[in-house]
């Protein structure tokens, strides 16, 4: 293909994506054709054209078709990125989100920055796996649990776990929240990244969000089932020293410092605020 052939092909997808409301055309058809060819991004643009055969434009066409329904672009490629690396991701799994890097980024400072050796970390509501493979990868002398209540959820977590060769140092639990723990386990960290949305705001969600398992995103009337849950049982589960670390909605940060505040088993709570300048992520640790 030449290279007016090649910007043709690459207008044709972004006006398609952009008719079907995708914003960020541009940057999925980019990311379509860097899958396609297997290339890096510089590449694409020197020698793109080169590469692109019959069966590649075929392929380019069907993904776009797909893509223009607002089918998640990570389902369709099989794959997300989350802290630079690449997950493996079905409809088994949550398309991770990148506010949930800000998560590992805290707990990983945190683990670094009290020098904990051979910390371990409880990881509920593990998903596709890209928080617990995160840590792993990240603390490589961290010993990571990974629990879910969906055992389809944690054979992807498994496999994104092999993928890094980081699945020695991960048990993976099927699990209602603590419930399949030993009552004995004790975690420097717990970290969460739980379903919180609430019913009315789940009715407006666009169709990509739609399309991630009901489980991973709602969690009751106001959101907050599981992280009253999580805030209600992980003390008995953390070390003394150890935090309790979880996302939350754009909306809950007040409701979650009352009842922390009235819990007198937590000493201190930190609310970090996201690049968005939303809160983000809880941190609370114990008296
Ligand atoms: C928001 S997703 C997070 C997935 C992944 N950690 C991430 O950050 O992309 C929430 C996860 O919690 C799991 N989950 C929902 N209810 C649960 C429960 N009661 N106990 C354990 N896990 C649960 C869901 O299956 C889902 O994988």
């Amino acid at each position: 293909m030449d290279q007016n052939q090649f910007h043709r092909l690459i207008k044709e997808g972004e006006d398609k994506l952009r008719e079907a409301g995708i914003d960020a055309a541009s940057a999925e058809v980019e990311i379509i054709l860097l899958t396609l060819l297997d290339v890096e991004r510089i590449d694409l643009y020197l020698y793109g054209a080169k590469l692109i055969d019959d069966k590649i434009v075929e392929k380019f066409r069907k993904i776009i078709e797909r893509r223009a329904t607002r089918y998640p672009l990570q389902y369709i490629l099989g794959e997300a990125w989350f802290y630079g690396r690449k997950f493996s991701v079905t409809e088994d799994v949550m398309v991770p989100t990148p506010e949930t890097e800000l998560l590992c980024e805290i707990a990983i400072n945190f683990a670094r920055f009290k020098k904990i050796n051979q910390p371990t970390i409880l990881d509920i509501g593990a998903g596709s796996g890209v928080v617990t493979v995160t840590m792993a990868c990240e603390l490589p002398d961290a010993a990571i649990t990974a629990a879910d209540i969906s055992e389809a959820a944690l054979r992807i977590a498994r496999q994104n776990a092999q993928s890094y060769f980081a699945e020695d140092r991960i048990t993976f639990i099927c699990s209602d929240m603590f419930e399949a723990l030993t009552p004995d386990s004790r975690f420097d960290l717990i970290l969460s990244n739980p379903p919180y949305i609430s019913d009315d705001e789940y009715k407006d969600l666009p169709p990509e969000v739609l399309a991630d398992p009901k489980i991973s995103l709602v969690s009751g009337i106001e959101g907050m089932d599981i992280i009253r849950r999580l805030i209600d049982t992980a003390p008995e589960y953390l070390k003394e020293n150890g935090r309790l670390m979880f996302e939350i909605g754009y909306n809950q940060a007040d409701l979650i410092a009352k009842i922390t505040e009235s819990d007198n088993r937590y000493k201190s709570i930190s609310i970090i605020k996201d690049l968005n300048d939303i809160d983000r992520v809880v941190i609370l640790g114990l008296k």
